[in-house]
């Protein structure tokens, strides 16, 4: 997924594979979800490996992997199996996460001021294998300078407060987290990065960020697929990427 200026739409299918192992079944397949959203629009496929492995599991990454036509972008934590597991299959993107395996869903951002060698080292072997390496962070200029100083290329800022923020009906701390994302995205872009936003994206949240003009990629996941149990997800991702482009003209 190249800088095109056009905001693109990853969909992240983590959570079809959480309904299917909820019963240990063989559906609802991930892939049949990931392909059906291609059909309807979406630009890319995000899934993320977890180290306990609630959701995606290590055959839905190869299934992806084969079977899809869009980019992937496989959201992983910086841990040595998840590096030999991106390099084995050498996808679209990586996206690096911190990962607590206490967590309901990625909470915070990637520490990557504090780990700024650690990482260093350990994106390298994956953009010298050719995949964009993205780090999703929280909108902090430390975090976005880090980023650039040890070479990736994308940051995804973490939206999960301003959603939250949102949803709690606290508008004002709401609108000054939606300040730092947009001052953050435009301080990124001066540095260079691609900038991608998602976490915790819905039809009522996406508008505010999906306006800023440096921002070329959203990853939306969970309000997808649970409002694909309404209305479908060609019809749920429908009208996600018509709220995307009208909150962009
Ligand atoms: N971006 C990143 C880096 C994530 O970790 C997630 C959740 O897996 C998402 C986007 C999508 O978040 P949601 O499922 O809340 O839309």
């Amino acid at each position: 997924m190249q800088d095109t200026g056009k905001l693109r739409l990853g969909v992240n299918i983590d959570h079809v594979a959480t309904v299917r192992n909820a019963r240990g079944s063989a559906y609802p397949d991930p892939l049949r979800a990931a392909k059906l959203a291609e059909e309807a629009g979406a630009d890319g496929i995000t899934a993320h490996l977890r180290e306990d492995r609630r959701h995606i599991g290590d055959a839905d990454i190869e299934a992806l992997m084969e079977g899809l036509s869009v980019p992937l972008n496989f959201e992983m934590a910086a841990t040595d199996e998840m590096q030999k597991i991106a390099l084995r299959h050498v996808p679209h993107a990586v996206c690096i996460v911190p990962e607590k395996r206490e967590e309901r869903t990625t909470e915070g951002g990637l520490e990557v001021a504090r780990e700024e060698n650690r990482l260093a080292h350990f994106i390298a072997p994956l953009r010298d294998a050719g995949c964009r390496v993205s780090l999703f962070i929280a909108a902090d200029p430390a975090q976005v300078e880090a980023a650039a100083r040890i070479g990736a290329q994308v940051v995804e800022l973490h939206t999960g407060a301003y959603c939250d923020l949102h949803y709690e009906g606290k508008f004002d701390e709401r609108d000054a987290e939606l300040e730092r994302l947009r001052d953050m995205s435009a301080f990124a872009h001066s540095l260079g990065l691609e900038v991608h936003a998602g976490h915790g994206l819905t039809f009522e949240t996406v508008g505010p960020i999906a306006a800023f003009p440096e921002v070329m990629e959203l990853n939306i996941g969970h309000f997808l697929i649970a409002e694909s149990i309404f209305i479908g997800l060609p019809a749920a991702i429908a009208e996600m990427r018509r709220l995307m482009d009208e909150a962009r003209a």
